[in-house]
């Protein structure tokens, strides 16, 4: 049974109530060691669970409002509900930021299926729960690897079929993306992508790929998680005048790229420096240079930021 009835949200903790980051758990802000599930909550024990990341830096969300609404998209796609609104959600998130003191941060809204009465099988009877948190920055690749150069590897681990599981809905599907992690470490990579049935490059832990050939701008059409960072980039290639494609991507030709670089809220806009091993031709890409640079500066704009209340 899920509650979907607004229930009134605690006022937000003083900043830096819990140093160094902040969960909402069972409706009211604790510490970090106080961010628990339960062993027998669906979430754990099938995956059945969504959630969404966001970041702040420098003391502002970017782009929060997009971050509820894809969260509240696949809440209603896996039929799971908070008893929060889109406002008081946002007032959670802004919560754990400031009670964490963070400016730069890291900001999960999760929700699990819950646990069912005992014995019953029935995902229909089980309170959801919902969980928030904030933790310092988390970047996909440390800064000095990103200088250095990623060092990315095309795994041929096929990620789970999208219409198994929906990749536009933000799931904890990750299994397929983890053992492809181990690939790319057992054969000296920095970090991996998959692919689908058909071959074509589709995304990575926690990042969606993009490819530079002769001036054109390529990211896959489907299989993906819409990522946040995707869409960024995509608006700010039309800003830009740079052309872009939304099509399968074959690893063929990601290897024959001029550049290519990956998008995440954990670290914007990076690019790649190596695809298993073998250096692209333009590293980091002029074009991938201008997105990065468009993509902090964007950051900044006011009709993206929302900024946390430290007074
Ligand atoms: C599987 C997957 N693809 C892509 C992304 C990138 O999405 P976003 O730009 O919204 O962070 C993520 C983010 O965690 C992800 O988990």
């Amino acid at each position: 049974m899920t509650s979907t009835a607004p229930i009134a949200v605690p006022a937000q903790p003083p900043v830096g109530a819990f140093d160094g980051g902040a969960v909402f758990v069972e409706g009211r802000y604790a510490p970090l060691s106080e961010g628990k599930i339960s062993l027998f909550d669906w979430g754990f024990t099938r995956s059945d669970a969504t959630y969404d990341v966001a970041s702040a830096h420098n003391g502002a969300f970017f782009r929060l409002a997009d971050h509820i609404e894809r969260f509240f998209a696949s809440l209603a796609e896996l039929r799971l509900a908070i008893p929060y609104d889109r406002e008081q959600l946002r007032q959670i998130l802004h919560g754990c930021v400031r009670a964490g003191g963070l400016k730069d941060a890291y900001v999960a809204m999760v929700c699990t299926r819950g646990v069912p009465p005992r014995g019953a099988r029935d995902p229909r009877l089980a309170q959801n729960r919902f969980y928030a948190y904030a933790l310092p920055y988390v970047w996909i690749a440390p800064p000095d690897k990103q200088r250095s150069g990623i060092d990315l590897h095309i795994s041929q681990r096929r990620r789970i079929a999208p219409e198994s599981v929906d990749p536009r809905v933000k799931n904890y599907h990750w299994i397929d993306l983890v053992q492809s992690m181990f690939d790319a470490y057992d054969r000296g990579h920095d970090t991996s992508c998959v692919v689908d049935a058909a071959g074509h490059v589709t995304e990575g832990p926690g990042f969606n790929v993009f490819m530079v050939k002769d001036g054109v701008v390529r990211t896959a059409d489907s299989g993906v998680l819409e990522g946040i960072s995707r869409r960024t980039a995509i608006e700010l290639c039309a800003r830009l005048g740079i052309a872009l494609r939304i099509e399968p991507l074959p690893a063929a030709a990601v290897r024959a790229a001029d550049e290519v670089f990956i998008t995440s809220t954990g670290g914007g806009i990076l690019p790649i420096a190596r695809i298993d091993g073998a250096p692209l031709p333009r590293f980091p890409g002029p074009i991938t240079q201008r997105l990065h640079d468009a993509y902090w500066a964007m950051r900044e704009e006011p009709a993206y930021r929302d900024p946390v209340d430290y007074r």
